[in-house]
C-alpha cells in the first residue's frame, strides 16, 4: 500500500504533530507500549473499514499481497530473508511458540537469566511442569544435564541495558545449544543483521520500536530449524503433523500454500484475530523512511537515550547503569540502546550500598508505596509515567528515548524527578529503619 506523502520534520519535539499523544501529555515510555504515527493509525482504520465492507472478500484476497509486502518490510529490518520470518500476536506467543515445538528428553534445559522477562520465566517454569525437564541452570553438564535451549534479550526490559546478545549466540554454537533471542527492545530500536548473527531464533516485537500498531510480532526460525515447528499457539488450520505433513482444507484460507513453504502457511493464519496491524507495517516503514530512515532513528535513539540518561542522572546526582569499572573514554556497551537505567537518589534499608544519598534510606515496607506514589504523582501532575523498580538497594527509573523527544524534555523529567525524591526523601517522621511511609 502507499501511503500519503509527507513534508519531511526535523526530529525531536517538531515530530510531536506527527504522533496522536495528548498535548499535555509526555511520553518517556515508548518500551511499555510503543506508539505509532497518525499516518500509521490512519492506515489501520482504513484497512478495518475495508475489512468490514466485506470480510470474506478482503481476508482472501486483498490481504494476502499487503501481508507479504509487510512481511518483507520486516525481513528486511531483521536482515533476513522474509521467507525465514512469520508474524505471531507478540513477543511472548513467540517464543512460546518456540518453547512448545521443541521436544524434551529426560535432562533437557532451559538456559535463561535472571535478567530473562518475568513473563518468559513463568513460560519455562509451566514447561517444567508439564515436560520432564530440570530446571537447573548452574552446572549444567557437570550434573549430566543437556542445555538445550538458552533465552535471553538484546536489550533487557528492567533494569534496561544492551545484552551481550552476540557474544551469547556465539557461545550457543560452540557449546551446540540452541539461541532463542528477544528482541522486544531490538527490533526498530537498534541495527539488527540476522544473516550475520544467524541465531536459531529470534522475535522481536513489531508494536514497539517499529511504530507499528498493537500487537504484532515476528519469529524468525533458522531454515535449519523450520521442520521442528509444528504448531502455533494455539494450534490451528496450519498445524503440520508428526509426519511432516500438512493437510489444508480446499477452503483454508492458507490459499498461498502452492507457494509458501509449510513454515510459512503454518503460520499464515492462526486463528480469529486482528491482522490489520500487521497490514500497517508497509506504511510504518515508509513514515520510518521518510523520517530520515532508520539508520538515522537508530543513531538519533542511543544518543537521545544516553544524554538523557546522562542529564538525569546529573539533575539527581546519581549514576547511569552501565559496566563497572569503565576506563574513562571507553564506551558503555551496555548504553548501546534506545532504553537507559538511571538510579534514584532513594535507596532501600538493609543493602550494602558504596554510594551515598542526601536522603534516608526506604524501609523495604516503603518500597511499594513509594513507587505507586511516584507513578500517580508523575501521572496526576505532570502528564507522565515512568517504569520505577528496586534494583541492588536502590530505586531506579528506566528512560525511552524516541523520536519525538529531544534533551530538553529529558531535562524537565529530570526536574520533576528532582522535585519528588525532594519530596519523598525529606518526609518526616523517618529513621533508617522506621515505620513505613503513609502517601
Ligand atoms: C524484554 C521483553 N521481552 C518480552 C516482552 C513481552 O512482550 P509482549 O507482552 O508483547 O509479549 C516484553 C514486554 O515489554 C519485554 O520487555
Amino acid at each position: 500500500m502507499s501511503s500519503p506523502s509527507e513534508e519531511p520534520l526535523g526530529l525531536g519535539t517538531p515530530m510531536l504533530a506527527r504522533f496522536p499523544f495528548s498535548s499535555d501529555k509526555k511520553s518517556f515510555n515508548h518500551g511499555g507500549w510503543g506508539a505509532y504515527p497518525n499516518i500509521v493509525r490512519d492506515a489501520m482504520r482504513q484497512f478495518q473499514t475495508q475489512f468490514e465492507s466485506h470480510p470474506d472478500i478482503f481476508v482472501r484476497f486483498s490481504q494476502p499481497a499487503i501481508h507479504t509486502e509487510a512481511q518483507e518490510n520486516v525481513a528486511k529490518v531483521c536482515g533476513v530473508s522474509s521467507n525465514d520470518c512469520v508474524f505471531v500476536r507478540n513477543t511472548t506467543t513467540g517464543a512460546a511458540t518456540v518453547l512448545h515445538n521443541l521436544n524434551y528428553a529426560e535432562g533437557d534445559v532451559i538456559v535463561y537469566f535472571s535478567t530473562t522477562y518475568g513473563a518468559f520465566q513463568k513460560m519455562i517454569t509451566h514447561l517444567t511442569e508439564i515436560t520432564p525437564f530440570t530446571d537447573a541452570i548452574q552446572q549444567i553438564r557437570s550434573q549430566g544435564l543437556n542445555p538445550r535451549i538458552a533465552i535471553f534479550e538484546m536489550v533487557v526490559s528492567i533494569p534496561a541495558f544492551r545484552f551481550p546478545f552476540e557474544r551469547l549466540t556465539q557461545v550457543c554454537k560452540s557449546e551446540n545449544i540452541l539461541s532463542l533471542i528477544d528482541g522486544a527492545h531490538g527490533l526498530g530500536a537498534i541495527p539488527i543483521d540476522l544473516e550475520q548473527l544467524r541465531p536459531d531464533f529470534f522475535v522481536g516485537e513489531c508494536h514497539k520500536w517499529l511504530y507499528v500498531p498493537r500487537s504484532c510480532a515476528v519469529l524468525y526460525v533458522n531454515p535449519a530449524h523450520q521442520h521442528l515447528m509444528h504448531t502455533t499457539i494455539p494450534t490451528s488450520w496450519g498445524y503440520i503433523n508428526t509426519d511432516g505433513s500438512q493437510v489444508l482444507l480446499p477452503w483454508s484460507i492458507s490459499t498461498e500454500s502452492t507457494t509458501n513453504s509449510k513454515f510459512q502457511t503454518l503460520f499464515r493464519y492462526v486463528s480469529t484475530h486482528d491482522s490489520t496491524p500487521i497490514l500497517c507495517i508497509p506504511t510504518a516503514s515508509d513514515s520510518a523512511n521518510n523520517v530520515e530512515g532508520e539508520a538515522r532513528i537508530y543513531q538519533y535513539l542511543e544518543t537521545l537515550a544516553n544524554e538523557g540518561a546522562d542529564i538525569v542522572a546529573t539533575t539527581l546526582a546519581t549514576e547511569v547503569l552501565q559496566e563497572p569499572n569503565l576506563k574513562p573514554g571507553e564506551v558503555s556497551q551496555y548504553r548501546r540502546c534506545a532504553l537507559a537505567t538511571v538510579r534514584l537518589p532513594l535507596a532501600i534499608d538493609g543493602y550494602d550500598c558504596n554510594e551515598s544519598s542526601p536522603y534516608a534510606a526506604l524501609s523495604p515496607a516503603e518500597v511499594r508505596d513509594t513507587i505507586n506514589y511516584f507513578g500517580e504523582r508523575l501521572a496526576n501532575d505532570y502528564g507522565t509515567w515512568v517504569p520505577i523498580f528496586p534494583y541492588e538497594g536502590w530505586l531506579w527509573v528506566r528512560l525511552s528515548a524516541q523520536i519525538y523527544l529531544e534533551r530538553k524534555d529529558f531535562e524537565l523529567l529530570a526536574a520533576w524527578l528532582k522535585a519528588l525524591c525532594d519530596e519523598v526523601g525529606t518526609r518526616q517522621p523517618r529513621t533508617r529503619s522506621g515505620p513505613s511511609l503513609k502517601f
